[in-house]
């Protein structure tokens, strides 16, 4: 298990998803509602960043395809998107994000 920092909390505001280069892979952040979670960025249907993408509740629209997938959990959960998406446990210390890769 490793965690790696990736960005300031700040750098993501409530209700937005932002992209960051994590050691050599894309991760993608969420604040929603001032909880924080990381997925990676690239839809499991295609090359898209799902950073680009529209947040609806906790769910996340993929800006290609419009498949989605559930925030939290990776699970798709609309049409095409059929793979789950890897998600990464999430820590805030002062001020920072971190997530855990294993
Ligand atoms: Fe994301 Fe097709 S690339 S739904």
């Amino acid at each position: 298990m490793t965690i790696l920092r990736v960005c300031r909390l700040i750098e993501v505001p409530e209700g937005e998803a932002k992209r960051f280069v994590v050691r050599n892979f894309d991760v993608a952040v969420y604040n929603l509602g001032g909880r924080v979670y990381a997925t990676d960025d690239t839809c499991t249907h295609g090359p898209s960043s799902l950073s680009d993408g529209y947040i609806e509740g906790d769910t996340i629209e993929c800006p290609f395809h419009y498949g989605s997938f559930h925030i939290p959990t990776g699970k798709p959960i609309k049409f095409p998107c059929t793979i789950p998406l890897q998600v990464y446990q999430t820590q805030i210390i002062d001020g920072d994000i971190f997530i855990v890769v294993n």
